[in-house]
């Protein structure tokens, strides 16, 4: 079996859906004031450079980070520092409050794995007492609510990244809330087609693989033959998924291809699909694995299934080698944090893992994946440390 972590494109996603009839588009798609880009990146850079004021603006970020975001942040002229996360990968108020100081400009906060963030309407609160500004990171959080309202619309700005939730080939979005204003739209270029049609051949060969059944190592060879042809041949492509930031790529938009299949989707589907396979999954696994997310809130829209293992470059090759591309989240942040981080953030880093549960995976799938990791029970933390203090 092959089982991708993100969803696949397949031939049905040509085909286009009456959303008048069917179903609206979400929050921030169909949200008036918003920018698309190609990463998610490229619109926090884009926002920092817009909101600079002087050398010492400050912008608070939590030490659980994936590192792009703070590179990009960093790259557009800002001062990072740095709050902590809980073991329940929450905030906590008196200690952001604590680091506001006059250069502090801006708060980020990341909502993870689709579950949000509790806290957030207290945190806006603070943020219109001090006159600071609020960026929520949905960057993982696309679909998920918050008391029955779409995540991002508490903060002054939302950004999401679309292509982790959807069968895009790239994609984000930043949007701006309370009428405060954007970068400007016309300053952005299209990428290159060779970007977007590569990505989406590997999106729909994953399809292929997925559908066959069978983990298909040839089609591995393929991909690497035709990836090296065009590198050779210096046909260069902007990849998406990876770590870094290039300024140089920072304005590119969102492809004109990307956009016509979000016209495409059943958001309802994809939403009510990830809740359900969570649901199967944790049914299956419950008992024998640890997770930091042991509930599913109403608002809740996974990206993955979150579980801790002792090992975790270990685990995750194993289950690559059974075909389950499963997900090594965040073993590093940026280097600025390192010194400092928490106990919780440090523990997350090397021992939580993702599985995937896209609403590509039925039944079967999840069957299998679940039976694969039960074959390495071994590797598993069966319990949260003693501090947890649950969620
Ligand atoms: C929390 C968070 N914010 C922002 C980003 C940046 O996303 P993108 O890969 O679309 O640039 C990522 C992932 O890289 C992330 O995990």
């Amino acid at each position: 079996m092959f089982i991708p972590e993100y969803p696949t494109l397949s031939p049905r996603h040509f085909i286009s859906i009456k959303h008048e009839a069917y179903n609206a588009l979400p929050y921030p798609l169909s949200h008036q004031n918003k920018l698309f880009f190609y990463l998610a990146r490229n619109g926090i850079y884009h926002l920092f450079k817009k909101k600079k004021t002087s050398d010492w603006d400050t912008v608070l970020v939590p030490d659980y980070h994936h590192g792009n975001e703070i590179r990009a942040i960093i790259a557009a002229g800002w001062k990072v520092r740095f709050y902590h996360i809980g073991w329940d990968l929450t905030f906590s108020l008196n200690e952001i409050e604590e680091l506001i100081d006059d250069h502090v400009k801006g708060i980020l906060v990341i909502h993870y794995l689709g579950w949000p963030q509790k806290g957030i309407n207290q945190l806006k609160q603070i943020c219109n007492r001090k006159g600071i500004w609020l960026l929520e990171d949905c960057a993982l959080a696309f679909l998920a609510e918050s008391s029955s309202q779409p995540v991002g619309t508490v903060g002054d700005y939302a950004i999401f990244c679309l292509y982790k939730t959807l069968p895009v080939p790239n994609g984000a979005v930043l949007a701006s809330n309370k009428a405060q204003s954007l970068p400007e739209n016309g300053s952005f270029d299209l990428p290159g087609k060779l970007s977007t049609l590569s990505r989406s051949f590997q999106l729909g060969m994953d399809w292929v693989r997925l559908k066959s059944g069978f983990h298909l190592n040839s089609m591995n060879r393929v991909k690497q033959n035709i990836g090296s042809l065009l590198t050779r041949l210096k046909l260069t492509r902007v990849g998406v998924g990876d770590s870094g930031f290039d300024v140089n790529a920072a304005n590119l938009s969102m492809s004109d291809f990307a956009q016509k299949i979000l016209m495409n989707l059943d958001y309802v589907q994809i939403r009510s699909k990830r809740r359900k396979n969570f649901q199967i999954l944790h049914q299956f696994l419950n008992e024998i694995i640890s997770t930091p997310f042991t509930t599913l809130g109403q608002g809740t829209c996974p990206l993955f299934y979150p579980i801790l293992v002792k090992d975790k470059m270990e685990f995750i090759h194993k289950m690559h080698k059974k075909g389950i591309m499963a997900v090594p989240f965040w073993n590093h942040g940026h280097a600025f944090a390192q010194k400092n981080e928490s106990e919780p953030c440090r523990f997350f880093r090397r021992h939580l893992a993702e599985l995937p549960l896209h609403q590509d995976l039925d039944a079967k799938h999840l069957e299998y994946i679940a039976s694969c990791v039960k074959e390495e029970a071994y590797l598993l933390i069966k319990e949260m440390p003693k501090k947890y203090y649950g969620n």
